[in-house]
């Protein structure tokens, strides 16, 4: 992936991260998929009163990224707010996994930039994808 794409995610997730729906945890996080197509689609967490019912960030921008057409995610990025890193949580290295390949990188990203790089590999080893459906 360029810098200039990571800019663009980086840029996406910023924006898209001030319109969180957190008034429960106050934890504001924005996120941003790249598609095949070049297209960046942005998504934030969305809380509900009925806790369990609240959308990750990651699971607004992939559903964005349907929506608009795309099927493919070459790169993520993952924006948090405080210290410690924001990474994808299981349930959302599984949504992830359903467009990605085992090498797309998932970045995370803190408000002054990038924070760290892995693959979706190393965060959900030995994965269960769309091909293992298969008989
Ligand atoms: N959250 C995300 O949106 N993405 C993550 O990767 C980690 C957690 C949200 C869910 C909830 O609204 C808030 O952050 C606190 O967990």
């Amino acid at each position: 992936m360029s810098e200039a794409d990571l800019d663009r995610l980086f840029v996406a997730a910023k924006a898209v991260q001030a319109r969180a729906y957190a008034p429960y945890s106050g934890f504001r996080v924005g996120a941003a998929v790249l598609s095949e197509d070049g297209a960046v689609h942005a998504g934030c967490n969305v809380e509900n009163a009925a806790y369990p019912v609240g959308n990750c960030a990651e699971a607004g921008a992939i559903a964005a990224m349907v929506a608009g057409g795309g099927r493919a995610i070459r790169a993520v990025l993952v924006l948090g707010e405080g210290e410690a890193l924001v990474t994808p949580c299981g349930a959302c290295r599984q949504r992830i996994r359903e467009f990605a390949e085992p090498q797309t990188p998932v970045l995370v990203a803190g408000p002054d930039g990038l924070r760290a790089r892995f693959t979706l590999e190393q965060l959900l080893p030995a994965s269960f994808g769309p091909a293992n459906l298969r008989r």
